[in-house]
């Protein structure tokens, strides 16, 4: 984590502003956002990466965090994007991303989804398994455009994170399994395809992973995968995407590891590796999204009630929760919060911060130090930036909070709140009703 820093009035100071001010201008539940955050590891992505090695492009994994604003920052840091979706298509689409730059994800692509990929014209579809090739190709002569693609693979690599954000293992779900002849069927489909041009391969082991031997046990089954596949069939991989997965430390008396950690093992082990096997070193991918936009993001809201159970436990209940945070209920997973304008007092109390739903789960925090805590009183939580307001939802009838772009003297509203109206504006009342 960055330093968690703070004024002389004892309010936490985020991305050039003091947080207490935000939360007064916009309102709480708010996803604040660095837009200097943002950059700076956008540039240590491209300097640590793309600029240190030769043929090497990272693309910026949208599901992460993907506003329109988000997508104009990522460009004009010279990233690609990675979506996953229609929806997350159209948005970096209609935020004048440009397409050739965009890869195209999904274990379960629609018909709809594959044409529209190839209309918008992306710079390249990740084919998940050969049970959606029919249809690509089958659109892709229709529309007269040839696919450029890459097979996702799933390299049998076990990487130490929690089950559901597991993705490289033989029994995933994702990608094409290298037991059996699978792959290889696959890649001669695609050389006889007039419509498909096969660029190389894909993988991606998992998420919030902190070690790189995972990573770099599957360039391992990749090099051998590409040597036995130039032999038979003669396939001569241009491309390999190894996804993302870099990890970050929540708390914030850690620090998250650098991605070279990560992309020197890699490539030095990818080069080494194309070297011994007689095979060309293919231009590389990756594709992080976490490491990107995690620490960017704080999450503000305000304290309502405070219930001390003797001996047990103290909750202090806030404004928003699993709604605008799903990741402590899914995943277990344990973020840090400040209290925000209290910076200067002593933490004399240990504390559970709960959200406002209706589930026992619903909690944000763990034993958390702080000073004496009242209702009114402004709560930060620490590491917002992925995978909460993209995984939010309107659970109880809860308008998703506005999120906001900082940076020092600037404060813009990049999605704005939602109103009640916002939330029934798809029901409709049958007139027999
Ligand atoms: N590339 C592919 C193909 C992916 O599936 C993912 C993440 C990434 C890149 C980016 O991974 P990252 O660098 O962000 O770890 N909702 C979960 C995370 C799910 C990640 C799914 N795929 C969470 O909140 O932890």
């Amino acid at each position: 984590m960055e330093q968690v820093k703070a004024n002389e009035m004892g309010h936490f100071l985020f991305g050039g502003w003091d947080v207490a001010e935000l939360a007064k201008k916009f309102g709480t539940p708010l996803y604040v956002l660095s837009e200097d955050m943002i950059r700076a590891r956008c540039r240590a992505v491209k300097a640590s990466f793309m600029d240190k090695w030769e043929n090497a492009l990272a693309v910026y994994a949208g599901k992460a965090f993907l506003p329109m604003a988000m997508c104009r920052i990522i460009e004009s840091e010279g990233l690609g994007i990675d979506v996953v979706s229609g929806g997350e298509l159209y948005t970096a689409k209609v935020a004048g991303f440009p397409m050739e730059k965009v890869f195209f994800h999904g274990n379960s692509k629609t018909r709809d989804e594959i044409r529209y990929a190839l209309e918008s014209g992306v710079g390249r579809i990740v084919v998940d398994g050969i049970s959606e090739f029919g249809t690509l190709e089958e659109e892709a002569s229709s529309l007269g455009r040839k696919a450029s693609i890459l097979f996702r693979v799933s390299p049998g690599v076990d990487a130490h994170t929690h089950k559901y954000i597991l993705t490289g293992h033989t029994g995933s779900k994702f990608g094409i399994p290298l037991v059996g002849d699978y792959l290889r069927d696959a890649v001669r489909r695609a050389m006889r395809s007039e419509m498909v041009s096969l660029k190389g391969f894909h993988f991606h082991i998992g998420s919030q992973i902190f070690e790189n031997t995972s990573h770099v046990m599957a360039v391992d089954v990749l090099v051998k995968t590409l040597a036995g596949l130039a032999a038979d069939p003669g396939f001569a991989a241009e491309e390999l995407n190894m996804g993302g997965g870099y990890g970050v430390e929540f708390d914030p008396s850690g620090k998250s590891p650098e991605i070279g950690t990560f992309t020197d093992a890699m490539m030095v082990r990818l080069s080494e590796g194309c070297a011994s096997a007689g095979i060309p070193r293919p231009r590389v991918i990756i594709e992080p999204g976490r490491w990107i936009v995690s620490e960017a993001g704080v999450t503000l809201y305000t304290v309502q009630t405070v219930k001390p159970i003797s001996g047990i436990v103290t909750y202090v209940s806030v404004d928003g929760g699993m709604t605008d945070n799903p990741r402590p209920s899914l995943y277990g997973a344990k973020y840090w919060a400040v209290a925000a304008e209290k910076m200067d007092e002593k933490p004399s109390e240990t504390v559970t911060i709960a959200g406002k739903c209706c589930e026992s789960g619903d909690v944000i925090a763990e034993n958390l130090k702080v000073p004496p805590l009242h209702r009114g009183d402004l709560v930060a939580v620490l590491n917002t930036g992925a995978y909460t307001f993209s995984m939010a939802s309107n659970y109880n009838r809860i308008p998703r909070p506005a999120v906001v772009l900082v940076s020092p003297g600037r404060s813009d509203v990049i999605v704005e709140r939602q109103t009640y109206d916002d939330l029934l504006r798809w029901d409709r009342i049958p007139e027999h009703l």
